[in-house]
């Protein structure tokens, strides 16, 4: 099976994540480790989640000049997550030095995703520094820098799928945060969507947090997005 599924492992401790693995089947999905949890514990626990049996995506959202940013990349392909990212806004030179970076790698070479704007920054915050204009021209623009850069994708809101898949390759990755089931708690996501509604504007991949990390089953919770994914795909 595809598995579109990325669970947000958004704790602070080794003790909460492994707990909530042993609720999941590796089968079943794939996790994202972010900056939180890659803080608290490091190298190592991505290292036992990938013994586990579970695809990490490592969210730790590189910017910095190209070579600091590739040598960075380089060490989390040794780790062999399977995606991982950096922010777009680095520029071209920064994104292509860290595809290239990744070369030597062959088949466990991981994903490489773009970041283009946070969906934290409206426009008058973007405004604030320095950039004018429409949010979406933004992200439509870093998004075509990112495919320019030789990038295997970027991170989306829901919100901004149809408009990108419409113009952008079909095997470039879109991963989309912000969804949820009709039941699920909002939580402090401001525009939310549906898994199916999701994939089937475009996204390739789901990062769904607290409805399955706080579900009485999380395994439950997941096949339940799993199935509502299968009935568009
Ligand atoms: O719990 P929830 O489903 O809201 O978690 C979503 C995950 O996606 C969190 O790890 C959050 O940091 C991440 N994310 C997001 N919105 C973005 C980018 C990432 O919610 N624009």
């Amino acid at each position: 099976m595809n598995k579109r599924i990325i669970v947000a492992l958004d704790f602070d401790s080794k003790k909460q994540a492994m707990s909530l693995l042993d609720r999941l089947d590796a089968e079943l999905c794939r996790v994202k480790v972010g900056k939180e949890l890659f803080t608290a514990c490091g190298p190592g626990l991505v290292k036992d989640i990938i013994k586990r049996g579970f695809d990490v995506f490592l969210d730790l959202k590189f910017h910095d000049i190209p070579n600091t940013v590739a040598r960075a990349v380089q060490v989390v392909a040794h780790m062999r997550v399977w995606m991982l990212n950096i922010h777009a806004s680095g520029g071209l030179i920064m994104m292509q030095q860290a595809r290239e970076a990744l070369e030597g790698f062959g088949e466990r070479r991981p994903l490489l995703i773009g970041v283009t704007v946070l969906t934290s920054l409206a426009k008058e915050a973007l405004e604030q520094v320095g950039i004018a204009g429409n949010p979406e021209e933004q992200v439509s623009k870093l998004a075509f820098l990112s495919l320019e850069a030789g990038l295997d994708g970027v991170v989306c809101s829901a919100a901004e799928t149809r408009l990108l898949r419409a113009q952008l390759p079909e095997d470039f990755c879109l991963v989309t945060p912000g969804i949820r089931r009709p039941e699920d708690a909002s939580g402090d996501q401001k525009r939310i969507v549906g898994p199916a509604d999701a994939i089937q504007g475009g996204s390739s991949y789901l990062v769904v947090g607290r409805p399955i990390t706080r579900a009485e089953s999380p395994n439950q919770a997941l096949k339940e997005f799993n199935s509502a994914i299968a009935s568009v795909t």
